[in-house]
């Protein structure tokens, strides 16, 4: 450095150099990279005005020392202010697309019900379970025996063409009814019995009040002294509890091979309460379940002695419970999952 017109000089084309560049510059961080290569130490264009401090002649030194100083307290007010001036733009920006509407109303949340069936049986399994009966599950294919045979539906048994049967082969079937788990609960344990089994059966029958699968609830009671007036008032507790106070049950003879006496049980119109309304036809009475006193040959076949013990069993139909209380009157309207139909049923 000549003298102190040559640094002058070369002072002022930085700063114009300075100036110019930073008119270029869009954003705080480019603005930050530039100041950085201005400030190197080594390669920048004021940082290494410092180090040529050493090969200035003594006389000079003060001078150039304070000019440079001017210089960069210059360029970094210079940065600063380009700094401060983009980040404030940028920070306006993201405020500004990040803006959150707090007052728009919130997206509707979708909330899942238990389906009509699950309602139904979920009723029945409490209502039973309060009563002091346990839950057997048994298993959707079973064999020829328990579902028929030990029912005491032998093989030409004019009773099996009651149920259209799905045979998987000679020995293995789609259970029909959840009856076949009355012969698994009595092989496997002795009177006191007192158990409700719900699952799904299966039958090759198909129209408004049938479907090809559907679900039952079988209860059976074995014990000393078990009689039918012990169903009857069972059942008049469970109707009460399922379909409202004041309704009630009338026994009709039927005919199952593996009770005896059988019964076909009605409810009492829990709509119209006897009077006739378009749920009982009429009549003033509902068809809700069949039931009977365990025939003794079947207890005898699963090793209990029918001298010593009797009991009852009954099959409930849970579509059947949900269409009649839902008043629905399509069975595959519980299959379909169409959630228009669902969506009116809630508990
Ligand atoms: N299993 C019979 C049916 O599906 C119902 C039933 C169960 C009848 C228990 C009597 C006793 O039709």
């Amino acid at each position: 450095m000549a003298d102190l017109n040559e640094l002058s000089e070369k002072l002022s084309s930085i700063k114009a150099e300075i100036k110019a560049e930073l008119e270029k510059k869009e954003t705080s961080k480019s603005v930050f990279e530039y100041r950085k290569t201005i400030f190197d130490s080594k390669t920048g264009k004021i940082g290494s005005l410092m180090r040529e401090m050493g090969k200035i002649p003594n006389e000079m030194k003060a001078e150039y020392g304070k000019r440079v100083n001017e210089m960069k307290a210059w360029a970094q007010d210079m940065f600063e202010e380009m700094d401060e001036k983009f980040r404030k733009e940028e920070m306006k920006h993201r405020y500004e697309s990040e803006k959150l509407d707090v007052t728009m109303p919130a997206r509707e949340i979708k909330i899942g019900y238990l389906h009509p069936n699950t309602l139904i049986r979920n009723r029945i399994v409490d209502i039973f379970g309060s009563m002091g009966f346990e839950i057997y599950e048994g298993t959707e294919i079973e064999t020829d025996y328990y579902n028929f045979t030990a029912l005491n539906t032998p093989d030409d048994h004019p009773a099996r063409d009651m149920q259209d049967t799905f045979y998987l082969s000679d020995k293995f079937l789609l259970r029909t009814q959840t009856s076949a788990g009355q012969i698994h609960v009595m092989e496997a344990k002795k009177p006191p019995i007192k158990i409700i089994s719900p699952g799904k059966v299966f039958r090759s029958d198909d129209d408004a009040t049938h479907s090809p699968m559907f679900s039952q609830m079988e209860g059976l009671v074995v014990d000393k002294g078990i009689t039918l007036c012990d169903l009857k008032g069972m059942l008049d507790e469970f109707v009460r509890r399922i379909f409202g106070e004041g309704t009630s049950t009338r026994l009709r003879p039927s005919y199952f091979p593996f009770t005896e006496p059988s019964v076909e049980v009605d409810v009492s119109c829990f709509q119209c309460h006897g009077k006739g309304c378009k749920l009982c036809k009429g009549t003033g009475w509902i068809e809700v379940l069949g039931a009977g006193v365990v025939n003794k040959k079947v207890l005898e076949g699963c090793g209990i002695d029918p001298d010593v013990y009797s009991g009852f069993a009954f099959g409930i139909g849970i579509e059947r419970i949900a269409m009649l209380k839902y008043g629905i009157n399509n069975i595959k309207l519980l299959f379909e999952s169409d959630l228009r139909v669902l969506e009116q049923i809630r508990e």
